[in-house]
């Protein structure tokens, strides 16, 4: 396990939860976000840092043995500040993360970057991306860019095709999408301590019974999700009786995204 981790995007919904849960599991943790992550807990160094700017990351990855990337702009906003964050930002992240030795980083993709295939079927990652929007076409370059400086430098990446992180379930299409706060920490920890996974792409996704993604050729991980999400079926099939097939959001798994205009 490292003995520095750096966990960005600290003070978001599901860094806040992996600020707690990986603190365990190394011997320092640097959290940074570019909001206030307020003050340093035993064992922690907190750093204030915006991604698109390279001095800054420099510095933030100086000392770090392995890194999970949880900042960035999550959804459709206005290109300029995924261009900032997600591409400039993500750049300057491996850029560092080279410079300073960095062996593995634990990268959050998402769902979206197949946002466009239908919920009636299942893929894996091996299938052509059809992204659904310009925030899911900076996941797709942010995976691209692992495989890059894997390829080119050996740096090891596991990107995560995050689904819908919850503390349950919300709509009828999150019963195949939802992932646990759980089952994410069991994600980021084997992604973390398996062997070797050159750059491994995984659905980031519960055990759910009617789950969307075949994880399977990312198997070397050792990720066993353990929730369900149909434990919620009754509850939210009630809520959703029907399901209108005409409405894209309904027939695509990247829901609503594949509605949103580029902003
Ligand atoms: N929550 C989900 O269900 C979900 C689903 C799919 C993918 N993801 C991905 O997981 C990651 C974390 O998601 P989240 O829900 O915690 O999002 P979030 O918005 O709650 O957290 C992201 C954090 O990144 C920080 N950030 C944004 N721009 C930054 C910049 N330019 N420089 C430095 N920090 C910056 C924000 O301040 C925020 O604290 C994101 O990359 C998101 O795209 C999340």
């Amino acid at each position: 396990m490292a003995q520095r981790l750096l966990l960005t995007g600290a003070a978001g919904n599901i860094g806040r939860d992996l600020r707690i849960r990986l603190a365990a599991h190394c011997q320092a943790l640097r959290v940074s976000d570019a909001a206030d992550v307020g003050p340093a807990r035993p064992g922690e160094e907190c750093v204030t840092a915006r991604l698109e700017d390279a001095q800054a990351m420099d510095q933030l990855l100086a000392g770090v043995d392995a890194v999970v990337h949880m900042g960035g702009v999550p959804e459709e906003r206005s290109f300029e500040s995924i261009l900032a964050a997600n591409i400039v930002g993500l750049r300057n992240l491996y850029e560092a993360a080279r410079r300073h030795g960095v062996r593995r980083l634990v990268v959050a993709s998402s769902l979206h970057v197949t946002g466009f295939y239908r919920q009636d079927e299942v893929i894996d990652a091996s299938v052509p991306p059809r992204p659904d929007g310009y925030y899911a076409i900076s996941k797709l370059y942010g995976e691209n860019l692992g495989r890059y400086y894997f390829d080119r430098f050996g740096i090891e990446t596991v990107s995560l095709r995050i689904g819908s992180y919850r503390v349950e379930p919300l709509t009828r299409r999150e019963l195949s999408s939802w992932i646990s706060a759980d089952d994410m920490e069991r994600l980021v920890l084997a992604s973390l301590r398996a062997p070797v996974v050159g750059h491994t792409i995984v659905y980031g996704v519960s055990a759910n019974t009617s789950s969307w993604w075949d994880n399977r050729s990312a198997q070397h991980l050792g990720y066993q999700p353990q929730d369900d999400a149909s434990a919620h079926a009754a509850r939210l099939n009630a809520l959703e009786p029907t399901l209108d097939l005409n409405n894209p959001a309904t027939v695509f798994q990247g829901g609503l995204f594949v509605l949103n205009e580029p902003l």
